[in-house]
């Protein structure tokens, strides 16, 4: 930014403006294509959103946030390598956070995220019904101490939050819009004795196995993720979709064609042209 002739006063907030919108940039164009697919997010850039379409300031909605964007639970593995040649590190107690971060846990983001060059970075778990066993047993470092041990478990904390803020059920959002529900085969709880319709939660990690296998949200999860994502962005005063659509990354990349997280987070030099 010096060498762009930025003065030392503007440096600082100009710094965050670049990394905010770069940031803002791998969100649409990485983040969301991998999330939700690349059809749905090119379609959903075009044509805006369908349904959340909310005036003056954005408030996250409670399908998003107590539902749809839960769907991370799911992909969590049970273990971790952050470092090349380290040992698979546990959720918990290694990887739980809350205390400052020694030299063996400062991550290598290259075997988290594809890098050109480099070998394949770990994949996540699948979308699908089930969650990595530690996130069914939180420590009490997450919970706090709790009355109810059923509470250590994140999927009975998942389905508790849809019961509290009454969040409709999967099959009812997709009637909404306009999405054929899973059949009661698909989603698998009959066998559970469970009889109703199916709680929100659950039902998008179910549509992104059955529909998707386990690659993407299905179509009323992605619905959800991609117009909130973009709805929050189109609604930010300082986002570079309102201040100005047309800007590009300005970082270097090592797909020109596409700068992504990865560009954000493994440092690399680019190459020196001519
Ligand atoms: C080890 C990884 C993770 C742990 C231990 C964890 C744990 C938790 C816990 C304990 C809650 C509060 C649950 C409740 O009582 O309602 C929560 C909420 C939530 N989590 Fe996670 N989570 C993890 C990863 C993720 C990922 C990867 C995503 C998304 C991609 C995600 C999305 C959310 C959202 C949207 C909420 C609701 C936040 C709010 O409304 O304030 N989480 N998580």
């Amino acid at each position: 930014l010096r060498e762009d002739g930025v003065s030392e006063a503007d440096l600082v907030a100009e710094a965050r403006r670049a990394l905010t919108w770069h940031y803002q940039w791998a969100v649409l164009f990485d983040f969301l294509p991998a999330t939700i697919g690349e059809e749905r997010t090119r379609k959903l850039l075009q044509d805006g959103p369908r349904f959340f379409q909310p005036d003056g300031t954005v408030s996250i909605p409670f399908e998003f946030a107590d539902a749809a964007y839960r769907f991370g639970h799911s992909q969590m593995r049970g273990a971790y390598r952050v470092q090349r040649g380290g040992a698979d590190l546990t959720l918990f107690p290694d990887l739980i956070g809350f205390r400052p971060v020694t030299s063996d846990r400062v991550i290598d983001w290259s075997l988290l995220f594809d890098v050109a060059g480099e070998p394949a970075a770990a994949r996540s778990r699948p979308i699908d019904g089930c969650l990595a066993e530690p996130l069914l047993k939180l420590p009490v470092d997450i919970t706090g101490e709790l009355d109810d041990q059923d509470f250590q478990s994140l999927a009975v904390r998942d389905l508790q939050r849809g019961v509290a803020t009454g969040l409709p059920s999967g099959e009812a959002v997709a009637r909404l819009v306009g999405e054929e529900p899973l059949l009661r085969d698909e989603v698998g709880l009959s066998e559970f004795g469970w009889s109703g319709e199916t709680p929100l939660w659950y039902y998008l990690l179910k549509e992104a196995e059955v529909r998707e296998g386990g690659e993407r949200l299905g179509p009323v999860g992605s619905l959800i993720v991609g117009e909130v994502l973009l709805a929050i962005l189109d609604g930010d005063p300082e986002s570079f979709r309102s201040v100005d659509r047309s800007w590009r990354p300005t970082l270097p990349s090592r797909d020109p064609d596409r700068f992504g997280l990865a560009d954000l987070l493994v440092p690399f030099e680019p190459p020196i042209d001519g």
